[in-house]
């Protein structure tokens, strides 16, 4: 995390309070008619957003720019975006498994990353990082490599002794991974024996999307600028599609890390499959039932 403190165009500054009352950690107080700053915080921006004076600024923060479409720094107020697109938007993102070999842009893939860095963190603190990968190469073996690791996990829980004699150590995933995931993981070993990627969709790009453990809510922060390039690549008329089968492997296996730079340390949060879609679908999705209490 970098912490900085606003800078204060005091000639600017007309003593209005709001940047006082709208800063979460009271580091802004008003004394003898001028604006002070009272400690380092953690650059959330609130109070630079609500100076209409133009009074405050941060030196760290960099501007927001977008190359592959238009984009102004817009702000909509609440009410003002239309809820039939935004509700549509969401539910018309689909986890997409057909990809064309097309490859989407240098532009476009900054621009996603720069959407995902727009997500809300957890002290501010932003500390998630990204690999995107465009090598086609590397992402066949890193889907040979799941294949391998998915298959020997299968052969070792495909008799119920083992399943039961393995649970005593790793308690009740093992029945779980063997409900859930063995006759898939069977199918891909069969289909994937003719060198074929089997977790990755035939996408040519991957986005991983990691951090270091040590923060606040760093799996969740991660997750939620993971789920903003899902969004924004909608949006863009691409697909993407959360691979949680890598994750689990990468948060192992220190080798792969390494060749994809990701520091030993750090958790692997998410791995996006992006690319253009070859199938669209024609619908939303329906969902399950959910449960919700209601009080009050
Ligand atoms: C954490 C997580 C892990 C997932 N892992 C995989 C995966 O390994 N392979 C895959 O094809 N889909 C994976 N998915 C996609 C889900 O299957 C998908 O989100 C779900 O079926 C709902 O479909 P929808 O995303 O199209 O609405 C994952 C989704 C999440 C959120």
């Amino acid at each position: 995390m970098y912490t900085s403190r606003p800078a204060i165009d005091h000639g600017r500054c007309t003593l209005c309070g709001r940047c006082v009352l709208i800063c979460e950690s009271k580091n802004l107080a008003i004394r003898e008619k001028t604006l002070h700053v009272l400690d380092d915080c953690s650059v959330c921006g609130h109070c630079y957003a609500v100076c209409e004076a133009e009074a405050i600024s941060f030196e760290t923060l960099r501007p927001r720019v977008f190359k592959s479409f238009p984009y102004d720094g817009a702000y909509f107020p609440p009410g003002s975006p239309d809820p039939t697109l935004v509700a549509g938007l969401i539910g018309s993102r689909r986890s997409v498994r057909h990809y064309s070999a097309k490859v989407p842009s240098t532009d476009m893939l900054d621009d996603l990353l720069e959407c995902a860095s727009m997500a809300p963190s957890a002290h501010n603190e932003q500390q998630w990082e990204f690999v995107v990968v465009r090598d086609g190469t590397l992402i066949t073996k890193l889907s040979g490599r799941l294949l391998e690791y998915y298959g020997g996990l299968n052969r070792l829980v495909r008799r119920a002794f083992m399943r039961r004699l393995a649970g005593l150590f790793m308690g009740k995933k093992v029945e779980r991974y063997y409900r859930d995931h063995y006759a898939g993981i069977e199918r891909r070993v069969k289909t994937g024996a003719a060198g074929r990627d089997q977790f990755f969709h035939g996408a040519p790009v991957l986005i991983v999307v990691h951090s270091a453990m040590d923060g606040n809510s760093p799996v969740e922060n991660a997750q939620y600028a993971a789920y903003n390039i899902c969004l924004l690549a909608h949006a863009m008329g691409l697909g993407t599609c959360f691979i949680g089968y890598a994750s689990y492997l990468l948060n192992m296996d220190r080798a792969w890390k390494k060749r994809l730079g990701i520091p030993a340390a750090h958790g692997v949060h998410a791995v996006l499959t992006l690319g253009y879609p070859a199938k669209a679908f024609t619908m939303a999705a329906p969902r399950k039932e959910y449960s919700v209490r209601r009080l009050g």
